[in-house]
């Protein structure tokens, strides 16, 4: 028997490749624009600014492990049993329990080809096997999902909308991949984006969710509440996978501070119509303005948009991102999810969206 003279990690740990977040920084430039991690451009709501600073005092004090005001706040705002809620540090942190709960070495975890990188980096982490099907138009395809599931299937995860695409299932295609599934196999409906979506054939995952015993709902308090550098997340279940989620989660998994901010911001309605206003508008104006510029962009529902760039090596997406990086702004590189001709870009204020749209000007125009 050979012994290691190292501690060795598990089978596969070193076959993933991390995740690699937005940049924050560019050298020499004080405030950079920033449209390249999707967080909200009008910032959180006050309320939830008060709360967090209203507990600075108390932060000797454990949180309360089972989030009750905060469940009890999401139960309310959106119609839902409390006790069906389970709250993590970000909606990533409940992919995580989701595959450490379900899947692990010899299983398979199905995603769509564009899909939210942590569904393959999270199985990767528990030594399931990511399996990517085939999009349509950067569209998840449900055909192609389901002539993938085998009998080693354990979770199908579909964000809606999706990131980086922008693209989105209508309810009667998300009813349709439920109906394929065997009922062994959970259905994660990443939701992350739900409140930027206005389209009538659209449902966030409730309904699926309280017509089954294999589907889980997550969404998230990062993106429109604007609260990412907290760390929150809920996921809607059936009973018996809320009870395995508590039973795999730390007891403590979220913080105070995110707890009572999160609680505030719920609350504050007139704060999310808001920045679904505001989305609207730059998202559409945004996209009519690229589209003239003859950018080629995916039709988008959330609150970014994937921009294509042509092969030419002077205008292509490695050139646009210095070009804007030079000028201050940050967007997001799509090459580690298979687009290394597309840039991602976050909708911002409208100062922003109106400076980035007049750089794009200046890079199209013929030289
Ligand atoms: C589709 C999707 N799911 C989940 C997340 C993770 O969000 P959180 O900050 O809640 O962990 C993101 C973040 O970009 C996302 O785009």
């Amino acid at each position: 028997m050979t012994i290691a003279t190292v501690p060795t990690p598990r089978p596969g740990i070193l076959d993933i490749t991390p995740y690699v977040g937005g940049e924050a920084k560019i050298a020499g430039i004080d405030k950079p624009i920033r449209l390249a991690s999707n967080e909200s451009a009008l910032g959180p709501s006050a309320n939830a600014i008060a709360a967090y600073r209203a507990l600075a005092g108390e932060i000797h004090r454990y949180p309360d492990g089972g989030a009750l005001e905060l469940r009890e706040a999401l139960g309310r705002r959106h119609g839902l049993d409390p006790a069906r809620i389970v709250c993590g540090a970000g909606s990533d942190e409940l992919i995580t329990l989701l595959l450490r709960s379900y899947a692990g070495p010899g299983d398979e975890v199905l995603h769509s080809r564009h899909g939210f990188l942590m569904y393959p980096i999270g199985a990767q982490t528990v030594g399931a096997t990511p399996i990517a099907a085939p999009e349509r138009a950067l569209t998840t395809d449900v055909d192609a999902l389901l002539e993938r599931v085998t009998e080693r299937t354990r979770i199908v995860f579909i964000a809606n909308p999706n990131n980086p695409t922008g693209t989105y299932l209508g309810a009667a295609e998300m009813a349709r991949l439920h109906d394929g599934l065997p009922p062994s196999v959970v259905l994660a409906i990443d939701a992350a984006y739900a409140e930027f979506v206005n389209r009538n054939d659209y449902e966030a995952g409730v309904a699926l969710v309280d017509r089954a015993d294999n589907v889980v709902m997550l969404r998230t308090f990062s993106k429109i509440y604007a609260l990412a550098g907290l760390r929150l997340g809920w996921a809607y279940c059936p009973p018996e996978i809320a009870d395995i989620l508590n039973r795999m989660r730390g007891p403590f998994n979220v913080s105070a501070p995110a707890l009572a901010a999160g609680v505030a911001a719920v609350e504050d309605v007139a704060g999310l119509v808001r920045a679904q206003r505001h989305n609207e508008r730059w998202l559409a104006w945004f996209s009519e303005r690229l589209t003239g510029l003859g950018i080629q962009l995916t039709p988008s529902v959330a609150n970014f948009v994937l921009a294509r760039f042509p092969d030419d090596p002077y205008k292509n997406a490695a050139a646009v991102f210095a070009f804007l990086q030079s000028r201050g702004i940050l967007t997001r590189q799509m090459g580690g999810y298979g687009l290394p001709q597309c840039l991602r870009i976050t909708i911002g204020t409208g100062e922003e969206m109106e400076r980035v749209a007049a750089v794009l000007d200046e890079f199209m125009a013929p030289r």
